[in-house]
């Protein structure tokens, strides 16, 4: 073999590993995060059930859910996130002990708002997780019975 040739081969194989690592480098960075609505059934059941025992607890000794069901829900929550819904609540509520409560007390009482609002259940929970809740959009209200 000549020594343009090898020097060939080599700067092919060095473009090649590079392309290949490029390529890794993307596949490993995560994909863009991709929202879903409230109304896609994004808590369950038992969370409700834990919701509600929840806001019997910790929230119904000062109010109703009249603050945060119905006409007051859409107008206060239309076209935001479940984390802007919840962080609300994390850093105000209980009113006498804001962000007393473990953040997934917080969501489980969330994910009971949504279903007093008619949304519906699904399969998994809420996740305990700010991030993930940025991505869950309140851009839709049911209709109201
Ligand atoms: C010690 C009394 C007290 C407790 C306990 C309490 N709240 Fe409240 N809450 C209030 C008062 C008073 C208001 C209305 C004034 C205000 O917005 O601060 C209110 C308002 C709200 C609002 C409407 C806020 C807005 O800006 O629209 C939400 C939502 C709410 N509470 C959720 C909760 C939840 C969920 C809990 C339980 C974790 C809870 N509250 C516990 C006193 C309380």
């Amino acid at each position: 073999m000549n020594r343009s040739i090898i020097r060939l081969t080599a700067a092919l194989l060095v473009g090649l590993f590079t392309c290949e690592s490029l390529l890794a480098q993307q596949d490993s960075t995560a994909a863009p995060p991709t929202t879903r609505s409230a109304m896609a059934g994004v808590f369950n059941s038992e969370q409700v059930a834990r919701g509600r025992a929840g806001h019997r607890a910790q929230c119904a000794s000062c109010h109703g859910a009249e603050a945060y069901s119905g006409e007051a829900f859409e107008k206060a929550w239309k076209g935001q996130t479940v984390f802007d819904l919840m962080e609300l609540i994390r850093t105000t509520m209980p009113n006498d002990n804001p962000g007393n409560l473990p953040l997934n007390e917080y969501v489980d009482i969330v994910a009971y708002i949504l279903n007093l609002n008619g949304y519906p259940q699904g399969e998994a929970e809420l996740p305990a997780d700010p991030e993930a809740l940025k991505l869950v959009l309140i851009d839709s209200i049911p209709p109201r019975s």
